[in-house]
C-alpha cells in the first residue's frame, strides 16, 4: 500500500512522516514518532490505554486515523508536565497511589486532565462515570477517584 505525508503536532512539535494511511493515531505515536507513554490495551476503543488529548479533548487514539490529525495539537503523557516536573495530576495519582502495574496510568491521567475540565458533579459517583472510559485492571478506582478529587478541589 501506498504512504501519506501528515505533519503532526505533537506536545508542541511538528513531525513531518510518511504513513499507512490506514495508520492509526496510537500506533503512529508509538512506532513512527517513538512515544511509547501511550498504551494499547484493546486497540478497540473499550479500555482508555491509549487516551491523548487533541485540541484539549482526550479520545481514544486508536481509533483516531493519524493521517485525519494535520494541524491538531496532540499532547501525550510526555507532554503533559514541565521540564523536569510532574503535572498536578500526576503528582496526585503518586499521592494517592492511584495504581498498582501502571499499565492503565497514563490513559487514566491523560482522561482525568481533560475530565476536570469538563462539566461534570462532584460526587465520588460522578468521577466513577466520567472515567468510566478507563479500565484498570488491577481494580486501583478508590485511589485513581481519591486522586481526580484531590485536583478538582
Ligand atoms: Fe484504545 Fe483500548 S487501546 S481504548
Amino acid at each position: 500500500p501506498g504512504t501519506v505525508s501528515v505533519t503532526l503536532r505533537v506536545n508542541g512539535e511538528s513531525h513531518a512522516i510518511q504513513i499507512d494511511p490506514r495508520a492509526t493515531l496510537l500506533d503512529t505515536l508509538r512506532e513512527t514518532i517513538h512515544l511509547t507513554g501511550t498504551k494499547k490495551g484493546c486497540d478497540h476503543g473499550q479500555c482508555g490505554a491509549c487516551t491523548v488529548h487533541v485540541n484539549g479533548r482526550r479520545i481514544n487514539s486508536c481509533l483516531a486515523l493519524a493521517a485525519m490529525q494535520q494541524n491538531a495539537e496532540i499532547t501525550t503523557i510526555e507532554g503533559l508536565g514541565g521540564p523536569g516536573k510532574l503535572h498536578p495530576m500526576q503528582d496526585a495519582f503518586v499521592e494517592h497511589d492511584g495504581f498498582q502495574c501502571g499499565y492503565c496510568t497514563s490513559g487514566q491521567i491523560m482522561s482525568a486532565v481533560a475530565m476536570v475540565k469538563e462539566p461534570w458533579g462532584k460526587t465520588d459517583g460522578d468521577v466513577r462515570e466520567a472515567m468510566s472510559g478507563n479500565i484498570c485492571r488491577c481494580g486501583a478506582y478508590p485511589n485513581i477517584v481519591a486522586a481526580v478529587q484531590a485536583v478538582r478541589r
